[in-house]
């Protein structure tokens, strides 16, 4: 365990937001986890992965624990999957390509997804049709609390549309808008995960973008490494790389609406892009709501909407020298505010953010 003062956060964000932990605690082992509750007197902190969906809104005062728990390696061969697991530390890009190399399909939709392995379950993570619940296993994890250790299955974590049990408070934390109800959020840190790759596998390519790769390739039966190859291409085309300019990918979540709201919109605007989902809701484009209420390409202090996604934030500052020109907190939430503020009076919908925001 490395417990360091006063460390700037900016690297640790994949917004490259300037901001301080008065405490920064690296724990590599469950080892470390135990040592660092043994000795800390506070029952507060913040768990950080790869920082790739948070925006900090100031410097972080509670400990800051950054988990780098690596290892990566075929641990069960079951006669339906090869079962891989990953220390929660490992950056999850590199974990997909890894398994591709090691001939495991399953997780190339969702390549390029920046993060680490020990956030994927958070956010329940997917792309392109395929979620991390899709190919869940198992995860273990600690009880910050006690320093035990225990196991949970995939109906256990309450996996939902980038949800999870981790993002909801556990009984007697303070609530906040993130974390509502029961749950472990600010309560267990996840160790290690474990994945279920088919070895049925079939590709998943329902998504316009990927089958106009197919169409365009003249390719009938892609393999799931051509497939990687379409993700990141896509990915790539439309998503800015946060090392050039900061971002936490989609800043909001695509809302759920009724079939009834949703034709009164539609009767109101015809193009806009929905998904009727199998429990009769129907679930809409975010980015074309906000697309439609103009504000791609615009920008507040250094905070901006992206222009070729209109669903992304961006820190215009990335990569300057100059403090000054990189956007705070208080400047992506502004923003964040005022696009929630016009896509409800256009269109009477309530956009969540996906991020945490601390
Ligand atoms: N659209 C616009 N204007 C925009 C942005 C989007 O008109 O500025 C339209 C697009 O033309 C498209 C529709 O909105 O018809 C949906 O856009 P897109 O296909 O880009 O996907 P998304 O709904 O914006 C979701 C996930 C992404 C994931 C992609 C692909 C959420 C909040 N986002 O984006 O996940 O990569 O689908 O599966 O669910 C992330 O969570 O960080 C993320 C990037």
């Amino acid at each position: 365990m490395l417990v360091e003062k006063n460390v700037p956060l900016q690297p640790f964000n994949t917004f490259g937001i300037a901001a301080k932990a008065h405490t920064l605690v690296r724990l590599r082992s469950l080892d470390d986890v135990r040592a660092w509750i043994e000795q800390s007197r506070s029952e507060d902190h913040l768990v950080l992965g790869g920082g790739s969906n948070i925006v900090l809104t100031g410097d972080v005062k509670v400990p800051v624990l950054k988990v780098e728990i690596m290892g990566r390696a075929l641990v069960e061969e079951t006669p339906r999957a090869w079962i891989v697991q990953a220390g929660a530390g490992e950056n999850w890009h590199d974990f997909v390509t890894w398994t591709l190399e090691q001939g495991f399909p399953g997780l190339e939709n969702m390549a390029l997804i920046p993060g680490t392995m020990g956030a994927a379950p958070v956010q329940n993570i997917g792309a392109y049709g395929v979620e991390l619940q899709d190919r869940f296993d198992s995860l273990d994890a600690v009880d910050l609390g006690t320093g035990r250790e225990f196991t949970l299955d995939a109906a256990q974590c309450g996996f939902g549309y980038r949800d999870s049990v981790f993002k909801h408070a556990a009984p007697g934390v303070a609530d906040s808008a993130q974390t509502q109800g029961f749950g472990l959020a600010g309560r267990a840190l996840i160790l290690r995960v474990r994945l279920a790759l088919p070895k049925a596998w079939k590709p998943v390519l329902g998504y316009a973008d990927l089958e106009k790769k197919r169409a365009d390739s003249g390719i009938k039966e892609p393999s799931a490494h051509q497939i990687f190859e379409w993700v990141c291409a896509v990915r790539r085309a439309k998503l800015p790389d946060p090392k050039v300019i900061g971002n936490v990918g989609s800043f909001f979540k695509n809302p759920t609406v009724s079939q009834e709201q949703c034709d009164d919109i539609i009767a109101r605007d015809p193009k806009i892009v929905h998904y009727r989902m199998v429990d009769g809701t129907v679930k809409l484009a975010a980015g074309w709501l906000i697309d439609a209420c103009g504000w791609k390409g615009k920008t507040i202090g250094n905070a901006g909407v992206y222009e070729k996604q209109a669903l992304v934030l961006v820190n215009r500052g990335t990569g300057s020298s100059n403090p000054a020109d990189c956007a705070t907190g208080g400047e992506v939430m502004t923003l964040a505010r005022a696009i929630q503020t016009s896509v409800y009076e256009r269109f009477g919908i309530r956009l969540e953010p996906e991020p945490v925001v601390v």
